[in-house]
Formats: structure tokens, sequence, C-alpha cells
């Protein structure tokens, strides 16, 4: 007797848990849609901020994130696809907003030192963004059990948490350059 009615409850449970499941993989595609668009977004606005960059340090960290999230794309592509649903981009607000503070930056500093320091905070910004986000999307997977979705986003959270890092590198330099150039 005792047996079977905490077989129930088991039962029932699995059942509420279905529900839940279904909720976080609505909200995981939502994220995805969300940063499908991002990832979109970055691949026009990198190009404006390597023309309006100066350091050739911080032109070559952009240039090769730029190629790096052309490749992003068609990895978040791929975890559309194995979820089974189309790639669709949903505008990220947040994102956005990212990226008009950077066009607000470039277009508000001096060319040199001053603009790549801004360019460099503008950037940060983008990648903290980007890391919380993909830092998410990873776990929502691997609760799901989308082991292979689980392993992409890991990797594309590597990449991101390598380009602050760069970002960091290219900063010290620049920044004291840009407290010079003030002086
Ligand atoms: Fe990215």
């Amino acid at each position: 007797m005792k047996k079977s009615t905490g077989k129930t409850k088991a039962k029932a449970k699995d059942s509420e848990y279905a529900i839940e499941e279904s909720k976080l993989m609505k909200l995981f595609e939502d994220s995805l849609k969300d940063i499908y668009w991002a990832e979109k977004a970055l691949t026009k606005a990198l190009p404006k901020m390597i023309k309006k960059a100066t350091s050739k340090e911080l032109v070559e960290a952009i240039e090769n994130h730029l190629n790096e999230t052309e490749e992003q794309i068609k990895k978040v592509e791929k975890v559309f696809e194995l979820i089974g649903k189309k790639a669709v981009a949903k505008k990220c607000e947040a994102m956005a907003g990212l990226v008009k503070e950077a066009e607000e930056i470039m277009s508000e500093t001096e060319e040199g030192a001053m603009r790549d320091a801004g360019i460099i905070a503008a950037s940060q910004k983008v990648e903290h963004y980007e890391i919380a986000t993909y830092g998410t999307l990873r776990t929502f997977a691997q609760i799901l059990g989308l082991d292979e979705a689980a392993s992409i986003l890991e990797e594309i959270l590597e990449e991101e948490k390598n380009a602050d890092e760069t970002l960091t590198g290219c900063a010290q330099a620049i920044n004291m350059q840009a407290v010079e150039e003030e002086a």
C-alpha cells in the first residue's frame, strides 16, 4: 500500500516537473532568440568600432572578435537546430542600448587614446552582457539535458570571456595614454 502511494506521488512530481521543463524550454528558446539578435547586431556595430579605433592592438582585438561573432551566429543557429526550432532573432533591447551607448561614446570623444578607452569600456559592457547570457543558456541547456547544445554554448561563453580579457589587456596601455593625452 505504502509503496504504491509513494509511486503515485513520484508520478505526480514527474508530471509537475514536465510542465516546469516546458516553461524552462520556452525561456531557453526566448533567450536564444534574444542573443541571436544581439550577435547579428554586433556584426554591424563592430566594424564601426574598428573604423573609429586608433590603437593597432585594439583594432586587431575587435577584428578577431568580429570573426568570432560571425562564427557564433552559426553556432547559435546550430543550437536552434538541435532543439528543432527555426532560428529567429528577437530584438534585444539591452544589446540595442549597449550599442547605442557605444555610438554615443564614439561621437562624443576625440579620436585617439581617449576614444579608444571609451570603445573598450563600451565593448566590455557588451562582453559582460554576453557572458551573463551564455552562462545562463549553458546552464539551462544542462538542466534540459541538451548536452550538445550545452557544450556549444560553453564554447561561446569561453570565447566571450577571452574577448573580455583581451580588452582588459588593451585597456592597460590605452588608459595610460588617454591620461597622458589629457595632461
Ligand atoms: Fe558574441
